[in-house]
Order: structure tokens, then sequence, then C-alpha cells
């Protein structure tokens, strides 16, 4: 025993210090890789090889989380799909005029900015963490790794119901994201948006629109696929497509000309059940559907136009049924202004929203908000660009024209699809096979006074949207009239394909007659275009009203005359009557 003993003291001796040393610091090593990897998740994120509608197929709204984090690489694979660039395009469609979202990440070191243009990180506020933000965003979402804010910046874009649309995209790439990577989430709309502006310390301008939670989910996601056993209608039944999220994602392609060819019955399935069919997993057994929804009322219609007809989607059964005979796309999309491109396309669909899902609310008083039912068809117009995406085919959004909520482009649409009021319509986006031959092609798309009545001899600030409708990169010269009279010119350098760009010109009325006046604008032709039918455009009118010390001094030369007349009547009866 004894020698065992010092047969095991001398082997120690014989290890020797720098040896022992070694050692320990392996150990040390091991234990905190061991220790990192168990409160921080994989270092670099895997892809997990779901083909994109599986994962669609496994998409749900997760509220229950472990408190694992999940890593920094993780995050911005999520926030990449979410709201990155792929192919130097967003992976969110523009609706209105520009990209609006600011979205902030929030853990428990602090809260960051995501940097789309390189898809990074920056520090916003250390001493602002979910802890901070616990009380504003519902509780439980702070429970998980990672709370995202999203934000609203008015600055870049001003139309609120365009801002939530777009965040319904985000929070749809964010879904799919997290189901790609075996990470939960949820879309939570129901925060103290001014509590968390607030919180981080953002401006008026800057309003939280919805948070996410981010994590990993305490219940695993269970096996899932569409709803086959609902597909008992004339569609036919949805086939796993060769891309992943994450490719269809990068292989997303907008598109303003298509190829006449017809979309086949089974591209029309597939782009109709990813926008708002069913999936094979249940909870509190209802089915899962492949966007979420306020409330889980799902309100929306989705409805597709083609040479043939226009038709209504019946999720139920997965079927779709005839609304009108006869080819409607040119009609349909003559309402929006000059975005009559879109008309081309073999497909056309409109997203609608059926208030009668919601307290028969057309107004503004349904228990689920007009933001939110926005924040719904953004999922649902998502849909349409992935899914599109997974079968080589190219979407586009229409949303000019339709900035006002349930306004006159509405109306419009509705009384060509003999749509009852109830029906509101959102969007319109057109599917087809992309043109394979490269074309030139610049539109003017909208003008937009700062105001459309202008008191004679001061300015007025005039916008003019101009778009890139065809594939090549061009220099273009824009000028912009009063009935006859230029009001400017202005030539735009390296405008790249498949962009918009707002000029602004400033027109001095000085020796212009008061008078009513219609604003054009007009683009020159750049070489080998074809379609010059919409280079120009001519739809605003202006008044030029009088000067306002002009105009007061009449108003008072009138009421002086009118008192005046009246005072002498009332002299003339007094002194009747003391006759
Ligand atoms: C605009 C919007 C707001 C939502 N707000 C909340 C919310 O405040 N809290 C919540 O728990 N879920 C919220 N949800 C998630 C829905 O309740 C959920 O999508 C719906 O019940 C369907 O369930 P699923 O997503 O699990 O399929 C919201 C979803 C959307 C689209």
């Amino acid at each position: 025993m004894k020698y065992g003993i010092n047969m095991t003291a001398s082997k120690i001796r014989g290890f020797g210090m720098k040896k022992t040393i070694t050692v320990c610091l392996i150990a040390c090593i091991i234990f905190y890789l061991v220790f990192h990897f168990y409160t921080s998740g994989p270092v670099s994120s895997v892809t997990l090889p779901y083909s994109l509608e599986e994962t669609i197929s496994r998409r749900l709204s997760t509220r229950n989380y472990i408190s694992v984090d999940i890593s920094s690489q993780q995050l911005l694979d999520v926030l990449w799909a979410a709201y990155g660039y792929a192919n130097a395009h967003r992976s969110a469609p523009l609706i209105g005029y520009d990209h609006s979202l600011i979205i902030f990440p929030v853990n428990a070191t602090g809260s960051y900015q995501y940097i789309p243009e390189n898809n990074s990180l920056v520090t916003h506020d250390l001493s602002v963490n979910k802890e901070t933000i616990r009380s504003h965003d519902q509780g439980w979402p702070s429970d998980a790794s990672a709370v995202l804010v999203v934000v609203w910046n008015s600055t870049k874009m001003s139309n609120g119901f365009f801002a939530s649309a777009e965040a319904g995209c985000f929070v749809q790439n964010v879904y799919l994201a997290a189901a790609s990577l075996d990470l939960g989430t949820c879309c939570v709309g129901y925060i103290e948006s001014a509590g968390l502006r607030s919180d981080l310390g953002l401006s008026d301008d800057l309003t939280p629109l919805l948070v996410m939670p981010l994590g990993y989910p305490a219940d695993p996601y269970p096996p899932a696929s569409p709803n086959y056993d609902m597909m008992t209608g004339n569609l036919p039944p949805v086939q796993y497509s060769n891309m992943s999220f994450k490719e269809a994602t990068a292989n997303v392609t907008f598109a303003h000309h298509w190829t006449a060819e017809n979309l086949s019955q089974q591209e029309l399935s597939q782009l109709l059940w990813a926008t708002y069919g069913y999936t094979n997993v249940t909870h509190d057994s209802t089915y899962h559907r492949t966007t979420p929804s306020a409330y889980g009322i799902y309100p929306l219609v989705i409805f597709v136009s083609n040479a043939t007809g226009v038709y209504q989607y019946l999720p139920e059964t997965h079927s779709v049924v005839e609304l009108l005979s006869g080819d409607k796309r040119w009609e349909m999309e003559k309402t929006c202004s000059v975005q009559t491109w879109a008309a081309d396309a073999p497909a056309l669909f409109l997203v609608a929203y059926n208030s009668s899902y919601n307290n028969g609310d057309t107004g503004d008083g349904g228990a689920v908000s007009h933001e939110f039912i926005e924040v719904d068809s953004g999922a649902a117009v998502q849909q349409l660009f992935l899914e599109a995406s997974a079968f080589n085919l190219s979407a586009n959004i229409v949303s000019n024209s339709l900035e006002t909520w349930n306004g006159a482009t509405a109306e419009e649409l509705r009384n060509i699809l003999n749509l009852p009021q109830s029906l509101i319509p959102l969007y319109l986006i057109p599917i087809g096979h992309k043109t394979t031959t490269p074309i030139h092609d610049v539109a003017a798309a909208n003008i937009t006074p700062s105001q459309t009545m202008v008191i004679a001899g001061t300015t007025l600030d005039i916008n003019v949207t101009i778009q890139n409708l065809g594939d090549y990169v061009e220099n273009c010269s824009l000028t912009l009239y009063a009935n006859a009279t230029v009001i400017g010119n202005q030539t735009v350098h390296n405008f790249l394909d498949g962009t918009t760009s707002t000029l602004t010109f400033t027109w001095n009325t000085i020796g212009f007659e008061m008078g009513n006046y219609t604003l054009a604008a007009s683009i020159e032709p750049v070489p080998d275009e074809t379609n010059t039918d919409n280079n120009s455009l001519d739809d605003i009118q202006i008044i030029i009203i009088p000067e306002f010390s002009t105009a007061v001094l009449v108003l008072l030369m009138l009421a002086t005359f009118l008192i005046v007349i009246a005072y002498k009547n009332k002299l003339g009866c007094l002194r009747l009557s003391l006759r």
C-alpha cells in the first residue's frame, strides 16, 4: 500500500510542473468551451436541410423559451434573411417609396442596431437590455435570448400602413429563418410603443411597431408538412421545391417584364398555399397556417387574375372558385396610375381584407387595428415572393395609388371585381416567368407637390418619382412642366435597373397668371427604349391664388362695403320709425 502511495507521489512529481500546468490549461479550455457552448449556443449557425415548403410548414408562434443564448451568428443569419441584402436587393420587397424599418436587437448584454448594408450589428446602448424593456414588451418575450424591436422610421417613408406591411414581410422572414435554424419566435404586436421608444431613447420620428422574441423553444418543433388531408379541391397537392428558405431568399428577383408563358396549375397551387394555406401542425385542435395573423383571425382573401378570369382561393379545400370570367388584369392595373406594366404578368394576385372577420370593421373600429391587418398582409405578400423564387418565377408589388386605407383605388378595384363593400383591396402582386431578353424602360411614376394651392409669386416644391423598369443602368433626362411652360429639367446618371429615384423641383410662380395649371413630367426616351407610353405623366392640378395681401385687401374692402350698406339700411329704418 505504502509503495503504492509512494509510487503515485513519485509519478506526480515525475510528471513535472510544466506538464501539470499544461493539463490544467487544457482542462480549463475544455471547461470554458463546454460552458460557452451551453450558454451561447453553436458559434456558427447551421441551416437545416429543409426545403422552403417544409420550413413554411414548421412555422408557428413560440411563447416559451429555455434560457440558452443564441449565438451572434444565428442572430445575424436571421436578420440577413429578414431584412438584409441578397444580390443587391433587400430580402423584403419595397412597399412605398423607401425601406423604412430599423431593427434593434436587445439581449442580456444591451441593445444593438442592425445595419443591413454590411449585415452587422452596432452597439445602440449597453445600459438598455431585455430586462429594461420587459415591462413594455408583454414580459414573456424577454425570456427569449434576444428580442427584436421593429421600429418604423417615418422620415424614410411616411405611410404608416406601408411601414406595417413591410414589417409583415420582415415578420414572415423571421418566422421562417427561425424555423430553419430550430429557433422559436413570435410576432408580438401588443406592445407599449411609447414605453419602448423611451426605453431605447428614440426620437418621435421612430415608432416601435412590434417585437419578436428569438431563442431556443422550450418545446421542439413537431414534424410538419403541408396539410394534404385538407387538399381536396381543384388545385394539385403542394410539392417540395429544391430550394431551402435561405436559397429562395437569395434567389428572389423583382420583375417588371415577363414572358407570355402562363403559370402552370402546380405553380398556382404552390403560390396560393404558401400565401394562406394550412399546415398539418395543430394547436388547440386548430391547424397552423403558413403565415401568422393577429388574434389568429386570418382576415385576408387572396384572388388571382389571369387571361381567363378572376379566381378566389379557398384555403380550407385548397381550391379556387371563379369570381369573374374574362381578363381583368389591364383594368385592375389601370387603377394604379402608371403601374400598367404589372398587367403583362400572366398572374396578378390581389391581397384583400375581409372586414367581416373583424367585427365588420371597414373603418377603424374593429378589434384588430388596420396596422395589424397590414402586418398580416405583408406576411402573405412575402410568401408570394419566396414561393415564386423557389419555382424560378419573378414577382413585384404594386402599392402605388393604394396609399390610403380603403381609398378611391380600392373602391375602383372593388367595382371591377364586383366585390362587396366589406372587402378592402390592399396590394397587387404580379408574378410570372421573367423575360430573358433585357430591355430599356424608364417611367415617370408619380408627381407629388407639397401642396395643390400656391399663392402667386411664392414657390412650390414638387417631387417627381421615376422608375427604371428595364434591365440596364440608364442616364435619363426629365422635364417638368406647368401647362406648356418648363419648370425645370434634371438628369439622373447611373440610374440602376429595378430602382426608383425621386427628384425635387422648386417652382417659382413669379410671372405666372392666377388660375389652374396641370403639372406634367416627361422623360426623354433612352436609347433603344420601345415602351415610351410610361415616360410621361400629367395628372396633377395646381391652383395659383392671389397673393395673401391682395386677397386680404379684397376681403376687407368687401367686408367694409357690406358693413356700410348694413349701417345705412339701419339708419334709414331708424329715421322712418322716428317719423
Ligand atoms: C400583427 C400581429 C400581431 C400579433 N400580436 C401578438 C401578441 O401581441 N401576442 C401574441 O402572443 N401573439 C401575437 N401574434 C401571433 C398570433 O397570435 C398568431 O400568429 C396566431 O394566433 C396564429 O398562431 P401561429 O402563429 O402559432 O400559427 C400576432 C400576430 C400578428 C400577425
